[in-house]
């Protein structure tokens, strides 16, 4: 682990482990339930719908695994069924793709195994045909160690959720002492293993411990996720060939990542398996006439190195980074791909899933804003060169679309080819934000873009302390004219409300996350209308 550089430093996953931790030897399964990990389905589409869980307890080189599954929650009426086998070689997970289902339909799911039966799951498949509306739970950055998932729950027992979007960091990789472990202890959330995920054994060790978390289990068992990665699956600021919080005394990079794209694969509940470095993540799915999900990778396939990835802080040398063309973010392969799907979307809407912001925000001077004297938050010395840096206004968060401005305008030019009615949901902040999208030099919005903010993860206010409540807030809102909202202290959940007519954001927050009960409220309405994406949000 290393010390990034400041420019990054303002927020979302960019941020420092303090602390190294030595690693330690990990143990292994402990004694207890079968289907201690839950259940979870995924990538719905007309005729299926992926089912997961996992067995625990089990040493034997092959278990078999039945499931089913039925229109009714007592399995009166079972459509499918079958037997899987299992082993070490995937770490027990189970991951069957349940085919020959109906279209729209709400099916009840559980498997069998070592004489018990898990709990029964609920999942839906993709609706067919004419289509009025559908809802989704858009989240990202469950960072265990910092609080409780109240955002799952809250999410789990909203009974109108036809999928959950996970934009990624499910999972962080830090270790004890790490980048947001303070609370662990009290919690008694600390991290296992102890240490940072390197090996193919920490990533599924890490997922395991995710996994047994009963507000993840409530809400995995409620509806279906549609997840991708960001960094933080594999390691903090990751792109193609490289990653911040990678150094050559972990490994090789490429063994990383596979290890870390192996345990995604086996642990989450995405069709197909981890072939090589290069898992494909990004696909679509589509609700009906009403709605295509784009869902893309922003982090792995064809990420070019941040402009200032390796320390880089020279403002120079970061400002032809900047200027150079040629650098992507999505890589040919999946911009062309993306091209297709938008062009051969005939519904009304394009909702583009993906990890990190794009609308072009600069960071206003933080010399009125930052608290120096406070004892919270980021050491003094790094938040005095944060607010020297500021003072020139910097595209802030050069690891989101802002270090990639010559690509954020072609991925720009090809919504505007081809679609009218563009919103584009994202994660990585870990503050809720919401703004018209237009691209350079033009004079009206292509898309609009909704931000969620993180399922626990620190934001802003944890680790830039203000001279007054929400002072971050109201610089950056007014020194960015295209921002319509932001929130930068509670943690929560983005309600995306899809219809005919248009599309509404709600932001539901949580009063905290680190003690056990929670208050929620609804933060802000914001509203796109059918054929006016050109407007841009409206209060709703
Ligand atoms: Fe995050």
């Amino acid at each position: 682990m290393k010390r990034r550089s400041f420019l990054g430093l303002i927020a979302g996953s960019a941020v420092t482990a303090y602390l190294n931790v030595t690693r330690a030897a990990t143990g292994g399964d402990e004694a207890g339930t079968v289907f201690r990990h839950g259940v979870a389905s995924g990538d719905p589409l007309g005729d299926r719908v992926i089912l997961w869980t996992r067995v625990s307890g089990q040493s034997k080189s092959r278990v078999r695994v039945r499931w089913q599954v039925a229109k009714d929650p007592d399995f009166r009426e079972v459509v499918a069924r079958g037997r899987v086998r299992t082993g070490p070689e995937r770490d027990y997970t189970v991951k069957v793709d349940a085919d020959g289902l109906e279209p729209g339909i709400a099916y009840f799911y559980r498997f069998r195994a070592g004489g018990e039966t898990s709990t029964t799951g609920r999942t839906k498949t993709l609706p067919d045909g004419r289509l009025d509306a559908a809802r989704f739970a858009v989240v990202s950055c469950s960072n265990h160690p910092y609080g409780y998932f109240h955002v799952y729950r809250d999410i789990a027992e909203d009974e109108e959720i036809d999928a959950v979007i996970h934009l990624g960091d499910y999972i962080y990789e830090y270790g004890m002492g790490g980048y947001a472990t303070e609370y662990a202890e009290v919690l008694g959330r600390i991290p296992e293993p102890p240490v940072e995920v390197v090996t193919l054994a920490d990533y599924r060790q890490r997922y395991a411990q995710y996994k047994a978390d009963p507000d993840s289990q409530a809400m995995r068992a409620r509806m279906p996720l549609i997840a991708v990665w960001d960094d933080h699956e594999i390691t903090n600021d990751a792109w193609r060939d490289g990653a911040q919080n990678h150094q050559d005394d972990e490994g090789s990079y490429a063994g990383r990542v596979a290890a870390a794209t192996q345990a995604y694969f086996e642990w989450m509940p995405i069709r197909g398996e981890a072939r090589s470095a290069e898992s494909r993540i990004f696909r679509s799915f589509r609700y009906g006439d009403l709605l295509s999900l784009i869902m893309l990778d922003t982090r792995l396939y064809g990420r070019d190195a941040q402009p200032d990835a390796n320390g880089e802080s020279d403002p120079e040398r970061i400002g032809r980074r900047l200027n150079d063309a040629s650098r992507r973010m999505l890589g040919a392969e999946q911009e062309a791909w993306f091209e297709r799907e938008l062009e051969q979307s005939s519904a009304v809407w394009q909702v583009i899933g993906q990890q990190v912001m794009v609308s072009p925000v600069r960071t206003p001077d933080l010399e009125p804003i930052v608290d120096m004297e406070a004892d919270a938050g980021l050491p003094r010395d790094m938040r005095k060169r944060l607010v020297e840096v500021s003072k020139s206004n910097p595209p802030m968060l050069l690891d989101t679309w802002n270090g990639y401005p010559h690509a954020r305008q072609d991925f720009l030019a090809a919504i505007a080819r081809h679609s009218n009615n563009a919103v584009v949901v994202t994660g990585d902040l870990h503050t809720s934000m919401a703004g018209d999208l237009i691209p350079e030099g033009g004079d009206a919005p292509v898309a609009v873009e909704m931000i969620t903010t993180s399922v626990t993860s620190p934001g802003f206010d944890q680790y830039l302390p203000q001279q007054r409540p929400g002072a971050i807030r109201d610089a950056t809102l007014d020194f960015n004219a295209t921002l319509r909202y932001m929130e930068t202290s509670r943690r929560g959940w983005l309600k995306l409300n899809v219809t005919r007519d248009d599309v509404i954001g709600e932001w539901h927050l949580v009063d905290g996350v680190q003690a056990p009960n929670y208050t929620k409220s609804v933060d802000r309405r914001l509203r796109v209308a059918t054929g006016e994406v050109g407007k841009g949000l409206q209060d709703a």
